[in-house]
């Protein structure tokens, strides 16, 4: 599919190329970066395909939080370097691109949907060919630093949890919570071929392969590789059922912010006496 300029026009978010999208909220607005909120930044890291996205929506939601998915822009960059053919290794074709993704708001604040060069393509950045080609977009270093103040300045009013690779350890190192998801190989395969809706032997396998790839780029690249933070609280969910999951991290989440709130009073207590 071609991708037009400014004169193309999206029908359903009124994207017009470079300008403003209308009638949704997106994270390149001010009043999405400066109005402080309630609630905790949360780091949630973890490897792909262990449920960060799911969970961590799902836990932003009981706890009236927002929520980043900082993988769509990595994959929402890849989709549009792979439909106008630039490579991982054309850096100065690589980086404007960042300039024409956006993340979109549900109704709920939270930031679950991407356009790209006017569209919306939070469906197609999920598909096979971006899975397979996104990590070795994700580990060059200038395309990195380019998407590091977006994620910083989406996290800046608090209340949010953002998932992702390296938010506790690089992007949000402050961060009061860090929680890093955690399962094997296979179960993250079962999972994604799943939700692909396939029982094919071999499409499993390749899964299979594809993640542990994908896993081998993410943790051995140069710059932000996935590491678990010193501070970060791992969840493992082998054989935990969803519910069970997003339990655990509001938990965890809760309980920090009970200890803090404790710590405050005894801090203004202290002062008081
Ligand atoms: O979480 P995900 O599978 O949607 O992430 C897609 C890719 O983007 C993955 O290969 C790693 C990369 N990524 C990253 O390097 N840093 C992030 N904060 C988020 C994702």
């Amino acid at each position: 599919m071609a991708l037009g300029g400014g004169a193309w026009r999206c029908g359903a978010c009124h994207w017009a190329g470079h300008g403003i999208l209308q009638g949704v909220t997106t994270d390149r607005e001010p009043a999405n970066t400066s109005t402080p909120s309630a609630g905790l930044v949360v780091a949630l890291d973890g490897p792909g395909s262990s449920g960060k996205s799911t969970v961590g929506a799902e836990a932003a939601r009981r706890l009236g939080y927002r929520f980043c998915d900082t993988g769509l822009l990595y994959r929402a960059v890849t989709w549009l370097a792979l439909e106008r053919g630039v490579a991982p290794t054309d850096v100065a074709g690589l980086v404007p691109l960042v300039a024409e993704v956006r993340l979109v708001a549900d109704a709920r604040g939270r930031l679950r949907h991407v356009h790209a060069g006017g569209r919306d393509v939070t469906a197609e950045v999920r598909e096979a060919g971006v899975d397979r080609a996104v990590s070795d977009y994700a580990r060059v270093p200038e395309l990195r630093s380019a998407l590091v103040t977006r994620q910083r300045e989406i996290a800046a009013r608090g209340g949010i949890i953002m998932a992702g690779r390296d938010i506790g350890t690089v992007i949000l190192p402050a961060a009061p919570v860090k929680i890093y998801l955690d399962a094997s190989a296979e179960e993250r395969a079962k999972r994604r071929a799943v939700q692909r809706k396939t029982t094919d032997t071999l499409e499993e396998d390749q899964i299979l392969a594809d993640l542990r790839r994908r896993d081998d780029i993410d943790t051995t690249r140069e710059t932000a590789p996935l590491r678990t933070a010193p501070d970060a609280v791992t969840v493992r969910t082998d054989g935990n059922s969803f519910e069970e999951t997003v339990a655990a991290v509001v938990r965890t989440i809760r309980d920090a912010a009970g200890r803090r709130a404790a710590e405050a009073q005894a801090a203004g207590g202290c002062r008081g006496r």
